[in-house]
């Protein structure tokens, strides 16, 4: 497998039918290079697909004859609600996961079933914010069912919808540990509806998704939900010191507290609207990174 990937045939795996399936060609070079990577041969590697829609992963692990086992909300498998892991003889050497691009293709109600069922991430009703939120859940979930030195990996595309643009994968990147991330394969999208239409040239055409693969290291689930709490802190914080190093630029690199706070309230609106103590965090963060040079005057 290359960091660039293309598969215009889609194999003899899963149903071509199911809208948004993907090649089971791709499906094959994971495990073939999942295997190599984790150092466990095909006949006793276990791959688990957590959504796995038409079935494409589970013809893929018949033809290589590895062990398999398929999940998804049609089968009555929640993975926001229900563990993984539960359902698995041991802990897989690969959990593959491709989700819903959010509303894009919706699923339960439209592919399978005759409702719209509330926990299906392709759900039209929630926000892009609970879509990504019950997304690190899947991420998490399919890690904790990963055994250590174990690969994780989710297929996932960007969206554009009424004039906005969604970079799913980017989102993903930054829910887990980031030490873990050990590739990012692109992956050319072929047979899309999209194809046949043609655009005036007002904006760039989506052709591709992402292949976003980790290996898990030994850390609990508990510690990478906390590390992530404890990287927003920073992100934070990092966040103050920038709008007040902005502030200084505005301000020629020296300015009283006054006009720092004046010019940090225009820059960081977002930041202050929810703490009535925000004066006194830039007075912190001044303190901490800046200079003191006259009374009331400070400079970077
Ligand atoms: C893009 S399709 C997967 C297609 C599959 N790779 C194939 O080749 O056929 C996404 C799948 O995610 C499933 N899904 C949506 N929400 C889910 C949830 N909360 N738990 C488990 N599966 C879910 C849908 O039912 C759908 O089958």
């Amino acid at each position: 497998m290359k960091s660039v990937v293309s598969y215009p045939e889609r194999g003899n795996y899963g149903k071509s039918n199911w809208r948004g399936n993907t090649s089971g060609l791709l499906i094959k070079d994971l495990i073939e290079f999942a295997s190599q990577n984790t150092r466990t041969p095909l006949n006793s590697f276990l791959f688990v697909d957590a959504c796995e829609g038409s079935g494409t992963s589970g013809d893929v692990c018949k033809e290589l004859n590895c062990q398999y086992v398929g999940l998804d909300l049609h089968k009555g498998n929640d993975f926001t609600k229900d563990s993984i892991l539960a359902s698995l003889p041991r802990e897989a050497d690969t959990v593959f996961t491709h989700p819903p691009y959010a509303e894009m293709i919706q699923y339960s109600g439209k592919q399978w079933g005759n409702q719209l069922i509330e926990s299906d991430l392709s759900n039209p009703k929630i926000s892009k914010e609970e879509f990504l939120e019950r997304s690190q859940l899947m991420l998490l979930n399919q890690r904790d069912a990963t055994r250590t030195n174990g690969l994780y990996a989710t297929l996932i595309g960007d969206m554009r919808k009424k004039g906005q643009f969604w970079s799913f994968q980017a989102d993903y990147q930054n829910m887990m540990p980031k030490d873990e991330l050990i590739s990012v394969v692109i992956k050319m999208q072929h047979n899309c509806k999209s194809d046949n239409r043609t655009y005036g040239g007002s904006f760039i055409p989506i052709l591709h998704e992402y292949l976003l693969i980790w290996k898990k290291k030994g850390a609990s689930i508990y510690k990478v939900v906390w590390d992530n709490a404890l990287r927003l802190k920073r992100s934070i914080a990092s966040s103050w010191r920038n709008a007040i190093r902005l502030a200084f630029m505005k301000l020629g690199g020296k300015a009283t507290l006054q006009e720092i706070y004046k010019e940090v309230e225009k820059i960081a609106g977002n930041l202050i609207k929810n703490n009535k103590n925000w004066q006194a965090k830039v007075r912190q963060q001044l303190q901490y990174h800046f200079r003191n040079v006259q009374r009331g005057v400070w400079a970077v």
